[in-house]
């Protein structure tokens, strides 16, 4: 029997569940349950989140943490973090509360420009593209004025216009690759509203437009973040081994894909709860980072780190284009939120929390990767899960998290250990 619909969009909430369960729970009224205990009594605020996307039946909730004690250009935040994996706010808020103490994090925005581009198929002579560009430019960005006005009374706007010629790539492939400045949005419609305009006034009969779209990758809307300090000060029992080895934890993510990956991971494990905290767009940003750490043409890390004249000095580069108006940030109230508890900051000024909040991350990762290892933090938390599950007392808990303390934590150890303390 076919399991196909259609008119699917126009049935109620309702009638799409029980579409679904009908068809792929075999009517299982707890499915039903399970999608109707995670609407919101609100019924307001169920509709704002109910069209924020298409053929909505539910909402999927995250934890929101916050990480205190961030320290920022001399400035104190506490940073908001939508993340599922454990351990991440924790190790975000034990490492600001490490570097407040030592002059916190130093954070700097290199630049602001974002890009998009009208890809387009010209089977014609050069030159005559190029003097049909020459002769037609001004009318480009004259007919983005009515899209442009708000953005350029508030200093942002289309910067420049180029014609590349990609046909060594491609035969017959040319591009408008256009720069923007967009403030503080995050400026996408914006972008693609320009290059749809763009392209339909530059397109002739020799000209074919395959498509207009802003571009992820944003190598030049780039924030750096720095933390330093003297090696002497880095908390450890033999800091300079600590120091050389966190640096080579770093000079290998730099030569390996492999450790790279799983480098640039942990980075993005605190970049992207503060970019979802804050109702920007995640997929882009990982997009633009991971292009960012190819951009020599091997994957790298997007930290980096020095140790010279008893100084230890570890810092991150990377792009971020982020809004704090418009969009998600203004509709949902808790990334409207977010940016209060940031207190209101600018597009720039977010770039600067979010690469920090990048840093921090990997500073935790690398310091329990070269000292104790990750397990044991990981696995303090899997013994209270454990212990959640088992539905102990705080009598056996206590004894059980003490038992434990210095053996191996498995599962069928833990089950094993209370069994015999519940006889
Ligand atoms: C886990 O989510 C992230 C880490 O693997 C990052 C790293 O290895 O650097 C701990």
């Amino acid at each position: 029997m076919s399991k196909t619909v259609t008119g699917f969009s126009k049935f109620s909430k309702e009638a799409k569940i029980d579409w679904l369960v009908e068809n792929f729970f075999d009517n299982n009224e707890s499915a039903k349950r399970i999608l109707k205990t995670y609407w919101n009594r609100d019924q307001e605020l169920q509709e704002l989140h109910d069209e924020f996307i298409e053929n909505t039946i539910s909402n999927y909730y995250l934890p929101y943490g916050v990480a205190p004690n961030f320290k920022i250009n001399g400035r104190d935040y506490v940073i908001p973090m939508v993340v599922e994996e454990s351990s991440v706010v924790a190790a975000a808020s034990l490492v600001a509360k490490f570097w407040s103490a030592r002059g916190g994090f130093k954070a700097e925005v290199i630049s602001t420009t974002k890009i998009g581009q009208v890809h387009f198929m010209y089977a014609g002579d050069f030159q005559k593209l190029k003097k049909h560009f020459k002769d037609i430019k001004i009318d480009l960005y004259k007919s983005t004025e009515t899209i442009t006005k708000n953005m350029r009374k508030r200093g942002g706007g289309i910067l420049d216009i180029e014609l590349r010629d990609k046909t060594s790539e491609l035969e017959n492939y040319y591009q408008l690759h256009v720069t923007f400045e967009t403030k503080d949005s995050m400026g996408a419609n914006f972008i693609n509203s320009c290059l749809e305009t763009i392209a339909s006034e530059f397109k002739n009969d020799e000209i074919q437009i395959v498509m207009s779209i802003l571009s992820n990758y944003v190598p030049e809307c780039l924030v750096r973040a720095e933390v330093s300090c003297d090696v002497s000060d880095l908390g450890e029992n033999d800091p300079q081994l600590f120091a050389t080895k966190f640096e080579q934890a770093v000079n290998i993510a730099n030569v390996e894909a492999h450790r790279a990956v799983t480098h640039n991971k942990g980075i993005m494990n605190g970049i992207d709860a503060v970019v979802i905290a804050t109702g920007n767009d995640f997929r882009a940003i990982e997009a633009g980072a991971h292009a960012y750490a190819s951009r020599s043409g091997k994957y790298k890390s997007l930290t980096n780190c020095e140790v010279k004249n008893g100084i230890f000095k570890f810092w991150i580069e990377i792009p971020l284009a982020l809004g704090t108006v418009g969009g998600l940030t203004s509709l949902h109230p808790l990334s409207k939120l977010s940016l209060q508890m940031l207190q209101n900051p600018s597009a720039r000024e977010l770039m600067e929390i979010i690469a920090v909040a990048g840093l921090a991350q990997n500073f935790a990762a690398l310091r329990a990767l070269t000292t104790t290892g990750i397990q044991q933090g990981h696995m303090k938390m899997h013994l209270s899960n454990i212990i959640k599950q088992l539905g102990a007392t705080e009598d056996e808990r206590a004894y059980l998290i003490n038992y434990f303390s210095d053996k191996q934590v498995s599962h069928s150890a833990v089950v094993d250990e209370y069994n015999k303390l519940s006889k």
